[in-house]
């Protein structure tokens, strides 16, 4: 085959990625999810898994599975417009709907595709306006920039930078996203003076519920029912399945007309193939879960302040967060993997995050925590941190 001038540049890329420490590894996972996982054949505790209530290897999860693939089948044959849409997505999305307290839902796919469908969908012309956290996830990042409206980003967590950029540009429709919990620094948004200040410029604010929906409020419906915002402060919610409920798969819930023009504009929901049955059968069982098992978060809530506090006192670079996202500050992309590498052979996984994950020069260990650890994890970990890691 002749070599095209893309094939002839690929050498140099992979070079650059592997000489900045960039190059990422697949490590290949041998069990279920769990707080101990087998890598490469070793047992290791695993503290990089977004699997923060201990479902994804649940047996009640398993068997609602199998049941519903033995009435669903496998796969769900078509995109949910043509013929993907079986009773258990329908039953799925009303249950979303009535415990978010929102008018209706519809289920995507992923995470990724569903806040995709959002800005081009909801702001498709020049003449509107998306602003976004800057530490918002990829996703947001790039359905706004699928979008021909002008896309602007304001400082991390900051309402008085988004109300400026709110107000600098004419534009007539504005659309504000934001993450609740930022997914690699694990802080909560300031959310009721967010819904403020998108009141006042009249924008729609969409929020990422990812790292909030299944952990945060009494209940577990995420960072809506912690800060007690209703439909008409957060217009769209948007969670995943693939997090805290241990399953795949993801909604928007929001305002009947808001939800139905997604069903009908979004390229992410029309053009690809329905999430499996048995999936949605899954995460319906989940969210029963959620409701039966408030013991998760509360575990989850005393893991968290037992890792805050001996990291505190043992004066290792923690970010301040009280979610279950732990980051572990080190700076150059190489020493986060040196350190992970380090902790790999004393038995723990924690991966490396490194940019363009996030900004340059803070490349981490993202620690996540989950209710499948016990007390006792933490402290070893903490151990095998103290030993590892350069204090301050
Ligand atoms: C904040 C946030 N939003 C969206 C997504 C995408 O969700 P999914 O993994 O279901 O595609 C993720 C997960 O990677 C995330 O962390």
């Amino acid at each position: 085959m002749a070599a095209s001038d893309i094939s002839a540049g690929i050498g140099a890329d992979l070079d650059y990625i592997r000489g900045a420490g960039l190059f990422r590894k697949r490590r290949v996972i041998k069990s279920p999810q769990g707080a101990v996982v087998t890598v490469d054949n070793q047992r290791l505790v695993n503290f990089c898994s977004n699997d923060y209530l201990g479902f994804a290897n649940d047996d009640r999860l398993i068997r609602a599975l199998q049941q519903a693939a033995e009435t669903y089948g496998v796969g769900s044959g078509a995109s949910q417009l043509v013929c993907g849409r079986s009773s258990m997505h329908a039953e799925l999305e009303t249950e979303l709907a009535r415990i978010t307290g929102r008018d209706r839902a519809v289920v995507f796919s992923s995470g990724y595709l569903a806040n995709l469908s959002l800005a081009r969908t909801l702001c498709p012309g020049r003449t509107d306006l998306i602003v976004a956290d800057r530490l918002s996830h990829a996703s947001m990042i790039d359905a706004a920039r699928l979008s021909p409206a002008v896309f602007k980003r304001y400082r991390h967590a900051d309402p008085v930078s988004l109300e400026q950029q709110l107000n600098k540009w004419g534009q007539k429709r504005k659309l504000v996203l934001t993450d609740s919990v930022f997914s690699m620094d694990g802080d909560v948004a300031p959310l009721p003076d967010i819904v403020k200040v998108c009141r006042q410029a009249r924008a729609c604010l969409v929020v990422d519920d990812a790292h909030g929906f299944g952990v945060l409020g009494k209940s577990g419906r995420g960072a809506l029912e912690y800060f007690d915002l209703g439909q008409e402060d957060v217009p769209l919610l948007m969670a995943t399945f693939g997090k805290a409920l241990g399953v795949f798969g993801a909604f928007i819930a929001g305002q009947t007309q808001l939800i139905e023009l997604l069903i009908q504009r979004a390229r992410t929901y029309i053009y690809t193939t329905a999430l499996p049955p048995a999936l949605a059968a899954t995460a319906l069982m989940s969210l029963r879960l959620l409701d039966d098992e408030p013991w998760r978060r509360e575990h989850l809530q005393t893991l968290i302040k037992r890792f805050q506090e001996g990291a505190v006192q043992l004066g290792l670079p923690i970010l301040p967060s009280s979610t279950p996202i732990q980051p572990l500050m080190v700076g150059s992309a190489s020493a986060a993997v040196k350190l992970s590498d380090k902790l790999f052979h004393q038995g723990f996984f924690i991966s490396a995050i490194r940019p363009p994950s996030v900004p340059n020069n803070t490349a981490r260990l993202r620690i996540t925590l989950s209710a499948a650890h016990t007390e006792e994890q933490i402290d070893h970990l903490l151990d095998a941190l103290l030993e590892t890691v350069a204090v301050k």
